[in-house]
């Protein structure tokens, strides 16, 4: 299976493209990446802490590796605004970069913490810090960083309303999820719950932010994936391009996150519990919907000559 980046045909707009002015979809490198050979719980295994599986959420270690190594260099800084439980930290520090970490929610931060201690040795793990605060106003929660990050990785809500899975209260005759843990928390600040326009707003909040934390020339990758509410497509992959251009973004690459194992000639599905539960509801409604098998990862580049340190001319 190829897996490198291949140019696409101009009569062919890439996935998630939005027209141009001229009405001409603009065409970038598409890739393959089958990051789900190993199952979620197995690449989690022994590196992340078992309280991780509370998170809702996550991404997979394999595809924050990847993100990692093909969009950055030893040594470099990279940021993930929403970290949930830190797994962009954790592979990045692996990997010998500096790594920085926002989460609105304090239990989520800590989270993230404990699986830094977790899976890191003490040299790798002070490469890594995770603070408390909004990515919707990141230039002054991370000041400090303005101009010098090298790479930007994160995977924002994708307003699906998932929760927290508590299945001896679903055993004994509750919820499975109580709806205080849906979208992450309670917390209305949390953009789990944003949806429409005021999802819009604060996500071009938080990729204006990105762009003012980056250097010229520095990456942002955001993870995102299209879902069906009352049957309408929400087309975050697409959403997601424009609010990053309107921060003044250029589109560099879009890459296919396969979420599932290619074994032979055979693809093996890997659905979460959301996915199975969404699209045996839709299907019970008589909506013909299928299992998404990936991610979108949207990759943008900050324009301008590179500042990267010792490096000259690379990107
Ligand atoms: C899709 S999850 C990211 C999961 C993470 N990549 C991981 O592997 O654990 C999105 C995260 O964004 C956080 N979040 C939501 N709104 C936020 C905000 N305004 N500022 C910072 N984090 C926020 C949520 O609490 C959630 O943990």
């Amino acid at each position: 299976m190829a897996t490198t980046p291949t140019r696409t045909s101009n009569s062919h707009p890439a996935p998630g493209a939005p027209e141009t002015g001229a009405g001409r979809a603009e065409a970038v490198p598409i890739a393959l990446w089958p990051v789900a050979q190993a199952t979620a719980a197995t690449q989690r295994a022994r590196r992340y802490l078992p309280a991780s599986t509370a998170h809702p959420g996550k991404m997979l270690p394999a595809l924050a590796a990847r993100i990692v190594a093909e969009y950055s260099r030893p040594g470099d800084l990279v940021v993930d605004p929403m970290c949930g439980t830190g797994t962009t930290l954790v592979e990045a520090a692996g990997l010998a970069r500096r790594a920085v970490g926002l989460e609105l929610e304090p239990k989520w931060a800590a989270l993230a913490r404990a699986n830094l201690a977790h899976a890191l040795d003490p040299a790798a793990r002070r490469l890594a810090q995770v603070r408390v605060g909004d990515a919707t106003a990141l230039p002054g929660r991370l000041a400090n960083l303005a101009g010098t990050v090298d790479l930007v990785c994160t995977s924002p809500p994708y307003g699906c309303e998932a929760g927290i899975i508590d299945k001896p209260g679903w055993l004994a005759g509750g919820r499975l999820c109580p709806p205080d843990s849906r979208d992450y928390s309670d917390d209305p600040a949390n953009l789990g719950h944003a949806r429409g326009d005021d999802y819009a707003v604060a996500m071009a909040a938080v990729y204006s932010g990105c762009w003012a934390l980056l250097r010229p020339g520095g990456i942002l990758v955001a993870v995102t994936k299209n879902t069906r509410r009352g049957g309408r497509l929400l087309d975050l992959a697409a959403l997601t391009v424009t609010l990053a251009r309107q921060a003044g973004f250029a589109y560099l690459q879009h890459v296919v996150a396969l979420h599932a194992a290619v074994r032979d000639s055979a693809l093996v599905g890997r659905p979460s519990y959301w996915q199975l539960t969404a699209v045996r509801a839709a299907r019970a409604k008589g909506l013909p919907v299928h299992l998404v098998a990936h991610e979108d990862v949207i990759v943008m580049v900050k324009p301008g000559p590179s500042t990267r340190k010792g490096a000259a001319g690379g990107r």
